[in-house]
């Protein structure tokens, strides 16, 4: 069969064109996102902020196929991600993107190179060889002293590192991250900031991160700032501002 990304070219990893989300409830609708394009290229670092509440990790899960739009596209090398059932689209999404959260996500009863092996045993590679890539992935992410520990046995750095060997374990293209340093202190974030463009760099990623730490922003290729509109109460309609994308 032909590779589904050979016709891809230079054209962009990830878009999303006129991309809204609403929820309902009861007679008010609360418009998150509306009509939102995106581009997203090759290699590119983009930053998504905006106040709590602004909808950035509702964008984040729309481009990473984990949830689905009220309309609009998001397409993943070319590919309609809505357009696919859901186990289409569970396994593009596993073949193609890494996602790190801000709670690590990291399960406690596991140690941390079977943390990073799980998507690779999810996917049905056998136990030596997923073991033997999250080793690895663990080496790149500086904790190969730390593989026989548990989460628990962890300080946050090292658990969001840990979260980063997982995500990028099954060898993704993408890496979507929510908050990847939210819950660290300074001097962590930063550590963890820096591991990340490394990666970004040394895995040939493209990387999209919702942050509230602007150095980690400003550090990005680019950057989306997501506004919170006002609430229309007759309407019961809550409608953003707007949208903008400014490049750098
Ligand atoms: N399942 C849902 N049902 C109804 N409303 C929701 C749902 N998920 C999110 N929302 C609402 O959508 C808006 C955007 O949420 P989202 O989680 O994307 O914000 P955010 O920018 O990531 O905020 P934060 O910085 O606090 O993480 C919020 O007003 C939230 O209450
Ligand atoms: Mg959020």
């Amino acid at each position: 069969m032909a590779s589904p990304y050979a016709a891809n070219g230079n054209a962009a990893m990830l878009s999303a064109t006129g991309l809204t989300k609403r929820y309902r409830s009861g007679v008010a609708t609360l418009t998150v996102l509306e009509g939102l394009n995106l581009e997203i290229r090759r290699g590119e670092t983009l930053a998504i902020v905006g106040e709590s509440g602004a909808g950035k990790s509702t964008l984040l899960h729309l481009l990473g196929g984990l949830d689905e739009p009220s309309a609009g596209t998001v397409r993943c090398l070319g590919a309609d991600l809505y357009a696919m059932n859901e186990s289409a689209r569970a396994r593009h999404r596993n073949r193609t993107m890494g996602f790190v959260w801000q709670q690590h996500a990291l399960l406690p009863e596991f140690s941390a190179e079977e943390n990073a092996a799980m998507p690779l045993l999810v996917a049905g590679v056998s136990r030596g060889e997923a073991i033997e890539r999250a080793r690895a992935r663990l080496r790149d992410v500086g904790l190969s002293a730390r593989a026989s520990h548990r989460p628990g046995e962890l300080s946050g750095g090292e658990q969001q590192r840990v979260s980063l060997a997982r995500a990028l374990a099954a060898g993704p293209l993408i890496l979507l991250a929510d908050e990847p340093t939210g819950n660290l202190d300074p001097d962590t974030a930063s550590g963890v900031m820096d591991l990340i463009f490394e990666l970004h760099g040394g895995h040939g990623l493209t990387s999209v991160i919702v942050t509230h730490n602007l150095e980690f922003a400003e550090r990005c290729d680019r950057v989306l700032k997501l506004k919170t509109g006002s609430a229309d109460e007759r309407a019961g309609v809550h409608r953003p501002a707007g949208r903008e994308v400014s490049g750098r």
